[in-house]
């Protein structure tokens, strides 16, 4: 995955592409680069490493005196993470660039066919067979030449190009990969792959689809479908997040911030949807009917990565309060499995960015079968929003750090609305229970907010004899089974320590053979219906000398017979506990990958959203 940008109007070029991709750094950050034209030519800077690398060496550029120019931050698919193959990519006359992101599928048999039309590469990369194919096309008109290019090729793309001869347009296409522009009437003409890019300079934005294209300047743009060559009247929606909300805010690293933003994401995504006088959930956005709802007797979940840990929840939630038999699937599996869905299931897509390609591509295979499509996604407008029957925005604002935390947060306050929705629908929960669970979902935002300062200074201060082991295992029951998986995949994410989670009950099928006195142990263990159970698998891990880390209810001082490493949270309705034990798991991981010295925001070889397979 990458990020693009692009710009045309009356602003300087150059500190409006490098602000614009410090916002998109976080699709990709292996080398970054910018092309802008001046005085009629194109002028490119490229460098191997993170954004900053590629400012260092800009100079004297940051002034020049252009109005037109495109961008990229690069996460390496074809191609080492090298200058040669930093983007943007030229032609062989270096007249005409392009920015891609996406995989060209077909690009070996382009460039075996381009190199015997007598073009030369520079590149191990899959986007310069693009600018070539391009060039190949080209006589006057480029608009026509990009159409016949981008039909050629094969897999996902969003592409910007430039072209010195056509100094005052940048031509972008899409397919499978997002891209949108931004528009105003006194800055002029945007582009990008994401919202948070667009930010500083306008909230008026148009999504392209599929297999369209953009004709930009700085005062107008136009945009054509690729497959019937027909100009497209598509209106400008107004986006509700401002600049301030991408930024870090006083706080250390964007998952910091993100982390105590969620009880606000909670606030967002739960506020006028649940009305508690009546004991009702509301949510006309999921577009089913009574009738449709009527029929449905299954419900299957697709995501991945954290995402997947969210659908987890809403299992336990939906099959116990509304009744429903709820399986959940790992998208780059469902997506390639004999699917036995039909007009009788519903297929929920859970994901931050609405664009993860295997997520995406589940949820095509489920509608082609019949089955109503509904996602839970954060990305207002992103793509799998779009092609779904309905979608519960989850309203948590743009999650920058690359490892998720309030959109999972707001991931399962929405799967919770759903739940209610659902029970209240079909009858299996009576308004008194809505009112109550709903007032419960309600009140975790306070909740969180008042547990997290206090969770912060006492996981600095428990972390300092486990910060430098090398593995960590984490348990739970029940709800808390996801919550073990979650913790488990936020601290290897962000601070390479080996981790992994267990179903407490499972522990003793093979994983309590790893324990010994080394091996540092996270058990969820709060006063729930499965506590006992819980407890008896704790004292089977002391029994062999694990170092144990409980989290469990204030209150319960039986725990100390067990550990003095004990974080206790509040007492709260059992439902909600997903919510409150998310974040000892959370801090947990950020305060150790900071004590490592681990950069949180951007861990290696990871992109914050995968458009690839
Ligand atoms: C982990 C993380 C990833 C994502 C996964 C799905 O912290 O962020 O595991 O959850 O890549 O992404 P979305 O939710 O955008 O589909």
């Amino acid at each position: 995955m990458c990020g693009i940008v692009g710009y045309c109007g009356p602003k300087r070029v150059v500190p409006v592409l490098l602000e614009s991709l410090r916002r998109l750094e976080y699709r990709g950050y292996d080398s970054a680069g910018i092309v802008y034209l001046e005085n009629g030519k194109l002028v490119k800077h490229r460098a191997k490493g993170k954004l900053a690398k590629l400012e260092a060496i800009i100079g004297d550029a940051i002034i020049a005196d252009s109005h037109i120019g495109l961008g990229h931050t690069r996460w390496a698919t074809h191609g080492a993470p090298t200058t040669e193959n930093a983007h943007p990519h030229s032609d062989c006359t270096g007249e005409l660039v392009v920015v891609h992101n996406g995989i060209i599928e077909n690009y070996h048999s382009l460039r075996d066919e381009l190199k015997t039309k007598g073009h030369t590469f520079t590149s191990e990369t899959d986007t310069e067979v693009l600018a070539h194919l391009i060039e190949e096309y080209l006589e006057n008109d480029l608009v026509a030449a990009v159409k016949k290019a981008v039909k050629r090729l094969e897999g996902s793309f969003a592409a910007g190009i430039l072209w010195a001869k056509q100094p005052d347009t940048l031509i972008a296409v899409r397919n499978q990969s997002p891209l949108v522009l931004g528009v105003s009437d006194d800055l002029g003409t945007f582009l990008a792959s994401d919202i948070p890019a667009l930010l500083p300079y306008t909230r008026d934005v148009i999504f392209l689809e599929d297999m369209e294209m953009a004709v930009v300047t700085a005062t107008e743009h136009r945009i054509y479908s690729l497959e019937t060559d027909t100009e497209i009247d598509r209106e400008v929606q107004k986006i509700d997040w401002n600049a301030s909300m991408s930024e870090k805010a006083g706080y250390r690293h964007f998952m910091l911030k993100e982390i105590y933003e969620q009880p606000q994401a909670i606030t967002n995504t739960v506020s006028g949807r649940i009305d508690l006088e009546h004991g009702t959930v509301n949510l006309p956005e999921i577009n089913l009917s009574n009738a449709d709802l009527k029929k449905i007797d299954r419900i299957v979940i697709v995501a991945c990565g954290t995402s997947w840990h969210a659908a987890l929840v809403a299992k336990y939630w939906i099959e116990k309060y509304a009744g429903i038999s709820v399986e959940v699937d790992i998208a780059s599996e469902f997506r390639y499995r004999r699917l036995l869905l039909n007009e009788h299931s519903l297929t929920i897509a859970v994901s931050q960015s609405g664009e993860t390609a295997d997520t995406l591509a589940g949820i095509r295979s489920a509608k082609k079968l019949g089955s109503k499509i509904l996602t839970i996604c954060n990305v207002v407008g992103s793509t799998m929003t779009r092609e779904a029957d309905g979608t519960i925005y989850t309203h948590a604002g743009p999650e920058i750090g690359v490892a998720s935390t309030k959109a999972f947060i707001s991931q399962l306050a929405a799967l919770l609305l759903l739940t209610l929705y659902l029970g209240q629908e079909k009858k299996t929960l009576p308004p008194g229970e809505i009112r109550s669970l709903g007032k419960s979902l309600i009140d975790s935002a306070g909740m969180v907010e008042d547990i997290l300062p206090r969770l912060q200074e006492e996981i600095k201060e428990l972390i300092e004899p486990f910060y430098d082991a090398r593995d960590f295992l984490f348990v739970g029951r029940g709800l808390n089974f996801p919550i073990a998986l979650e913790g488990a995949l936020k601290l290897k994410e962000i601070s390479y320590i080996h981790a992994e989670g267990y179903a407490s009950g499972e522990f003793k099928h093979g994983p309590l053979a790893l324990i010994d006195r080394n091996m540092p142990v996270v058990a969820l263990v709060p006063k729930d219906a499965v506590y006992q159970k819980s407890i008896s698998n704790v004292e089977e891990i002391k029994a062999r000398q694990g170092r144990l880390i409980l989290i469990g209810t204030a209150g319960d001082d039986s725990l100390s017979s067990l550990t003095d490493n004990i974080i206790y949270l509040p007492e709260v309705d059992e439902i909600i506990n997903p919510i409150i034990y998310t974040l000892p798991a959370q801090l947990l991981s950020y305060e150790i990958a900071t004590r490592r010295g681990c950069d949180v925001d951007q861990p290696r070889n990871l992109a914050k959203c995968v458009t690839v397979e």
